[in-house]
């Protein structure tokens, strides 16, 4: 029987957003983010007899060899031989699965990178105390917002000049949360299925020369130091106010690149009145984020579960293709 290794990782949706990169990955803002409990990757990575001198390496998604993402897994596994001893060891193949339907906006790269690189280190032998943050700095070299996803409730990646501990090259955990926010719900409204007409790696790439770039960066460090402030004082007015405005700020940059694209669809504009309306009549703490997709997070306390659902299902039910319920996530697990 060949060994194997396998680990669940979630993935996880910017409070604050991270958009822009420079070379090896490094961002040019900090963000935050909330890990996902229900959306994750699994990966079972397989040590298998070599054949040849090479790294040899296969990955499976549900069940099928998916060459293209086996490609990209290939590079980055060559790319940091030297952080994993097991891949010029053995062939490895990969078996991954995602808890959540392909094309609903969910970063599966992010969940999919996080799960390959805690993989990898475990079956090189890694369990040190740092574990977690060598995953961290390791999944960002393959997919920039994976790091993120190495710790349960809330995480901060890129260097923010009031957080000492902070930096670009992998994330931290969120040590002060308030009770308000320990464990909150995310219902993620799929407004459109179809593929992205820009992907992400362009529009990061379009930050550079972008005419708001500064200022944009500048933006998502302040609003950095102060979400960390925000999860620690429990302030959801300050919370709403901070993610919709970030949701709005990505897009904005999108709107304003030099391909002046635009990712939302008309159900997203319905789908942010709606949610605004409900929070004005009747003063619950409810409100949205959107990632680089048209499809829309809903962001609220669990005591208020039971009437954002009835609202969500009778006000946007019919003009949306679906909706996913996810909450704040544990982080990643190792399934022995
Ligand atoms: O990690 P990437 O390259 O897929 O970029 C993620 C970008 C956003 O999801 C839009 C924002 C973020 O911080 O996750």
């Amino acid at each position: 029987m060949n060994q194997s290794f396998t680990w669940r990782c979630p993935s996880n949706i910017a409070l604050v957003k991270y958009w822009g990169k420079k070379n090896g990955q490094i961002p040019c803002n900090a963000s935050v983010s909330m890990t996902l409990q229900n959306a994750f990757s699994e990966v079972s990575l397989e040590l298998a007899e070599k054949k040849t001198s090479g790294i040899e390496l296969q990955y499976f998604f549900d069940n099928e060899e998916n060459r293209s993402f086996g490609q990209r897994v290939l590079d980055f596994v060559e790319r940091n031989a030297t952080h994993f001893p097991v891949v010029n060891q053995h062939a490895l193949i990969f078996h991954s699965t995602n808890s959540f339907p392909h094309s609903t906006g969910i970063a599966s790269s992010a969940s999919a990178f996080g799960a390959i690189a805690l993989s990898l280190l475990t079956a090189s032998g890694e369990n040190n105390p740092d574990f977690f943050r060598r995953a961290s700095f390791l999944s960002r070299l393959g997919s920039g917002s994976a790091c993120r996803s190495m710790y349960g409730g809330y995480a901060l990646w890129g260097a923010v000049p009031e957080h000492p501990a902070s930096n670009d090259a992998y994330a931290i955990p969120v040590a002060n949360v308030h009770e308000n926010f320990s464990s909150i719900l995310d219902a993620i409204l799929i407004v459109d299925r179809s593929p992205k007409k820009v992907s992400s790696s362009r529009g990061h790439a379009m930050m550079a020369g972008h005419p708001y770039a500064t200022t944009r960066f500048d933006q998502a460090n302040r609003h950095c130091d102060r979400m960390l402030q925000v999860l620690a004082t429990g302030d959801w007015e300050e919370f709403i106010r901070i993610i919709e405005q970030e949701a709005l700020a990505l897009h904005a940059m999108m709107m304003t690149s030099g391909e002046a694209y635009l990712l939302m669809k008309p159900g997203t504009i319905h789908a942010i009145e709606k949610i605004r309306n409900f929070r004005k009549d009747t003063g619950i703490s409810v409100c949205f984020t959107l990632d680089a997709g048209p499809n829309v997070h809903v962001l609220y306390p669990s005591a208020d579960e039971v009437r954002v659902h009835a609202f969500l299902t009778k006000e946007l039910g019919d003009s949306i293709e679906g909706i996913i319920y996810d909450k704040t996530g544990k982080g990643p697990e190792q399934i022995l």
